[in-house]
């Protein structure tokens, strides 16, 4: 049911019982929206009407409040010829956004429309904002209402579109973008640790994750402790009263291990810790990691978020009063956070992300499938294969196994070296979740800072190659793989 209370000149109202009622609105209740043509709502109650200051003020506030929620409804709203009008979208027990099902809210989740009503999200190119009074900017500064913009480190209209869009995909019930998936991962960590606190990490991390823990946060009086993600027993040995962060890759890179994030969320919260998850190789799609226990979750939207290749950039996804509290004052603070134009190519990319993952995880099971008993290979590692050791807690944590294989051929460096000179679809990089397919050699590139010893450890072979699975047509894949497992002559 839609409501609408006109007044002013129009009906003959008087505006007073009309803002009464606002003021009087609960505020848990998601209703009245006001609009007037064109004029701030504050500046046209003080100027006409002669409210006083502080009401108008307060009644602004509440109005821009709701004015969000009353969009994200969906519902519409148009501007009157005469004074201001109210519309309520929703009754209490009203549909709610939230019911919507993903496809649609990867599509439409955080848009936000300007006077000219474009239909793809606007790009707000803007380092700040402009300020109606001088009163508004002091307010401002005191505290931001909901779309209530500073500056773009601190805030942008794009960028909180990408946020909201991602939160509701994530289902939790903040999100903050920042720059890179690095500046999330030491974001999300620094943020919250101080000096004296103790963390434990799962040992299989990317290079840079690894380097955060191991060289940045002892620096600064953080003791951390590694150990092998997939063992519970050592990760329950480790954690201690005064374990503050444990941190983990839900499924590692490049070997796919994956950590159990409930068994672990478990233990971790005995102890009071809040778990912090990269979840880049999870993916987004098939994450649900808040439901089984993470308290923060990390990704590097470089990845699958854009899955286009074309921009660097990271969340971080959690509770309001971690995302806000926590961890906004440090990033806006020390400048990590992610540009307008980023947060425009994310939102592109969170549309079609749930296609695009699902139809690259179906080309990686086909692939794993197809490589599976090749000669030329000692293993062929894919979750999503019944006769991976993980595959239960694949199929518990995740639903599918992802876009990511790996494969580890006979004959070490030199067989990958030349399987890898022989592709001629799949392209060597060291990207991942892109929409073309990537194979990289991780003991000479992202693993090189690793010694033997350590890649040994991580079952980091010299044989091994990472293929990230892409849009292209799955038999043409495996025909170009095949082509070049037999080309390798050891
Ligand atoms: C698991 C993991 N975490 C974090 C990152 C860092 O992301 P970015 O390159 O966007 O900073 C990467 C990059 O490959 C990664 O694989």
């Amino acid at each position: 049911m839609v409501w609408l209370i006109r007044c002013a000149e129009q009906n003959g109202t008087t505006f007073s019982p009309l803002f009464e009622q606002i003021l009087a609105w609960p505020p848990e209740m998601p209703v009245p929206l006001m609009g007037c043509f064109g004029e701030p709502l504050d500046l046209l109650c003080r100027s006409i009407y002669s409210i006083p200051v502080a009401i108008c003020n307060r009644i602004a506030g509440h109005v821009k409040k709701s004015a969000k929620e009353v969009r994200r409804q969906g519902s519409s709203f148009r501007l009157t010829a005469f004074g201001a009008f109210l519309m309520g979208a929703m009754p209490p027990g009203g549909r709610n956004v939230t019911e919507r099902k993903t496809r649609t809210n990867l599509v439409h989740g955080g848009t936000r429309r300007s006077q000219y009503g474009e239909l793809s999200e606007a790009i707000f190119l803007t380092q700040g904002f402009s300020y109606d009074t001088a009163e508004q900017a002091e307010e401002r500064f005191i505290e931001s209402g909901a779309d209530e913009y500073i500056y773009a480190r601190y805030g942008n209209p794009t960028v909180r579109m990408f946020e909201e869009r991602i939160a509701l995909l994530e289902g939790t019930e903040d999100a903050f973008a920042t720059a890179s998936g690095m500046a999330a991962v030491n974001g999300a960590l620094v943020s919250m640790l101080r000096a004296g606190d103790h963390v434990v990490a799962a040992r299989a991390l990317f290079g840079s994750c690894l380097y955060i823990l191991e060289n940045i946060l002892p620096r600064f009086g953080v003791e951390v402790d590694f150990v092998d993600g997939a063992d519970l027993v050592q990760w329950q040995e480790a954690l201690r009263p005064d374990t503050k962060a444990v941190f983990f890759e839900s499924m590692s890179n490049p070997t796919l291990d994956l950590v159990d994030i409930q068994a672990v969320s478990e233990l971790a919260h005995t102890v009071g810790a809040t778990v912090v998850v990269d979840n880049v190789f999870s993916t987004p799609v098939y994450s649900r990691a808040i439901a089984q226990g993470a308290d923060v979750v990390v990704y590097s939207a470089t990845k699958h978020i854009d899955g286009q290749g074309r921009a660097l950039g990271g969340v971080v996804l959690g509770k309001k009063e971690f995302i806000r509290g926590t961890l906004e004052p440090y990033m806006k603070h020390t400048g990590g956070s992610m540009s307008p134009f980023t947060a425009w190519i994310m939102l592109k990319g969170l549309e079609t992300i749930d296609l695009r993952v699902r139809a690259q995880s179906e080309t990686a099971l086909a692939i794993a499938t197809a490589l599976q008993g090749h000669a030329g290979l000692d293993r062929v590692l894919y979750p999503g294969l019944q006769s991976h050791p993980q595959y239960e807690l694949t199929q518990r944590q995740l639903g599918a196994g992802g876009t990511m294989i790996a494969l580890d051929l006979k004959g070490g460096k030199a067989a990958a070296f030349a399987f890898l000179n022989a592709l001629q679809i799949v392209l060597i990089s060291n990207n991942l979740g892109d929409a073309k397919s990537i194979a990289t050699h991780p003991a000479t590139t992202t693993h090189q800072r690793l010694n033997a010893e350590q890649r040994d450890s991580l079952g980091i072979t010299d044989g091994l190659i990472r293929l990230s699975c892409g849009l292209e047509d799955t038999t043409d894949l495996i025909d170009d793989i095949q082509h070049a497992l037999d080309a390798v002559k050891v």
